[in-house]
């Protein structure tokens, strides 16, 4: 039987300790994670070591400076790169984040041929551009993180407002992990009833905008930095349907090759997860307008991407 499956993290910042902490608590993974700053990745694994003697895991997981320990990794995570400060938007991180995640995918990529890559640096659909570009792996095994986690802010919106348990509402969020995100109101159910029976238009109107606004909402309460807890119960539940091969479906970014008419850019879908990643792209019927909702996050996410096309010829030619 094989042993453990292994699982990088790159980037031991908030969003990445909170990552491995879920991971190790799971008891079922080898866990790696790795940073530039000497001694946080240590420090972190080995804190989380000892907490295990408490809560009853047998941590397996190491903390190092080297990329060279993620060799032969069954995923890799990327967390590495700038986060949002408060009135910053996702874009404004788009060079200097692009540089970090083709720097990071050179360096990971190689010695793990096999391994799932899941990407969280914003800009989210972009930097997931970068990794598939970068990394040259079937688009199968280059996933963004961001659909799980708007869907489950969508969700606990609708849970408050109803006062219902968050596990009665099912929904969907796909596009761009940005403000023209588009949280699917006419696929919304709370206990299998659709959600415009429970609520009145203007009301999901303002959920669906605080749903659009949740990061950034997060980021002005915290000030220091972006939300950490969240996002990384979304990358755990995508990595948990990937090793168990548990054909989830759930939005998540993904390199389109024509699929719902989107070309050469990466965007939210709803995909099938499993073993080999993505499985499949489940289809959807779209309304005319839910359709141009798409569109324009999608054009968005466009127009950045031809950004680094650019800035990726520059760096090749060093
Ligand atoms: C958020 C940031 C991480 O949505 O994009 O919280």
């Amino acid at each position: 039987m094989k042993g453990r499956q292994k699982i990088s993290v790159i980037g031991a910042g908030s969003v990445g300790g909170s990552i491995v902490q879920r991971l190790v608590e799971r008891n079922c993974y080898e866990v790696v994670l790795v940073d530039i700053v000497e001694g946080l990745p240590q420090g972190k694994a080995l804190d989380l070591v000892q907490a295990g003697a408490v809560c009853g895991y047998e941590a397996r997981i190491r903390g190092s400076n080297a990329y060279s320990e993620t060799a032969g990794s069954d995923v890799i995570v990327v967390v590495s790169g700038f986060p949002r400060k408060p009135g910053m938007s996702r874009d404004e991180l788009l060079e200097a984040n692009t540089k970090i995640v083709h720097s990071v995918i050179g360096e990971v990529a190689p010695s793990s041929p096999e391994a799932i890559l899941l990407i969280v640096t914003n800009p989210l659909d972009v930097m997931t551009y970068v990794a598939y570009r970068t990394s040259g792996f079937p688009r199968q095994r280059v996933i963004g993180m961001a659909g799980v986690l708007d869907t489950a802010r969508f969700r606990t919106f609708i849970a408050q407002e109803l006062l219902v348990s968050v596990q009665n509402v099912h929904a969907m969020v796909l596009g761009g992990h940005g403000d023209f995100m588009v949280p699917l109101v006419r696929y919304t159910t709370v206990a299998g009833r659709p959600l415009r029976e429970w609520i009145e238009e203007d009301r999901i109107t303002a959920l669906v905008q605080r749903t659009r606004d949740a990061g950034a909402e997060i980021l002005h309460l915290l000030k220091t930095g972006s939300a950490y807890f969240a996002p990384s119960a979304a990358i755990c539940e995508m990595i948990d349907a990937i090793m168990a091969d548990h054909q989830k479906i759930v939005p998540c970014s993904m390199f389109c090759d024509g699929e719902y008419g989107f070309k050469n850019v990466c965007i939210g879908l709803p995909v099938k997860l499993g073993t080999h990643g993505i499985e499949a792209v489940v289809p959807l019927d779209l309304t005319a307008d839910e359709r141009d909702a798409l569109e324009r996050s999608a054009n968005a996410v466009q127009a950045l991407c031809r950004q680094v096309d650019r800035l990726l010829a520059i760096q090749s030619r060093y």
